[in-house]
């Protein structure tokens, strides 16, 4: 499973960079409003920066709704670096959209995807990844993995090559679910990512280890 993280705060993706197992970026229009990035040429500046930091895939997203604005800027998307991703919204003109950069090699992510049908027509349209938000379905009371390893078993069964992206991601238990359920990418806040490295039993076996080295040799 490929992890990215989901932010677009350079220092974050720098800090999960250093750890060696970054394979991605994800970001979205809040993201960057977050980060205070505002204005088309900023924007894409700052996707600039990131694809500069790192090697793998970085999703970057429309604004646009309609099919013919999405495909102009999908494409001035697409310039901006080899490893750039289109990020796309799953609706009528967003598949359109997909289709259309699929069959110009383009390579796009199909965002706010809630359902197994929205992600047979994702793969359908040729979408490179697909991603599924399991935090905003947890947050209605459904279950957020089902829909995960729903997905996996249609894409297994049917074929597609489109890879599922695991987004919306709330917790370092979320990561290793989603491993499990079938996701082939998780995209995650650097939080979620550094919770997997800690358990209580490493840091109690490490200062054992120490304090017996310690004993013999001073
Ligand atoms: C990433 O591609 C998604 O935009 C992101 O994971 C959404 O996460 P959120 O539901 O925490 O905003």
């Amino acid at each position: 499973m490929k992890f990215f993280i989901d932010t677009a705060n350079l220092d974050q993706i720098l800090e999960a960079k250093s750890f060696g197992i970054l394979d991605g970026v994800t970001t979205n229009p809040s993201l960057m409003a977050k980060e205070g990035i505002k204005g088309a040429d900023n924007i894409m500046a700052h996707y600039r920066k990131i694809c500069e930091i790192v090697d793998g895939d970085v999703s970057a997203e429309v604004i646009a709704t309609e099919y013919k604005a999405m495909i102009k800027e999908g494409v001035a998307l697409s310039e901006i670096a080899p490893n750039i991703v289109v990020k796309v919204p799953m609706t009528v003109d967003g598949v359109k959209a997909i289709r259309y950069f699929t069959e110009n090699g383009i390579r796009t992510n199909c965002t706010l995807v809630f359902s197994a049908g929205q992600a047979i027509l994702a793969a359908k349209a040729g979408a490179t990844y697909v991603s599924p938000f399991i935090g905003r379905i947890d947050d209605m009371n459904w279950d957020g993995m089902m829909l995960i390893q729903q997905i996996a078993e249609i894409y297994a069964i049917q074929q597609y090559d489109t890879e599922i992206l695991a987004a919306s991601i709330r917790s370092s238990k979320q990561i290793v679910e989603a491993a499990e359920s079938g996701a082939d990418v998780v995209t995650c806040p650097l939080d979620s990512i550094k919770g997997l490295f800690y358990h209580p039993l490493t840091d109690i076996g490490l200062a054992k280890f120490l304090a017996d080295h310690k004993k013999v040799n001073g």
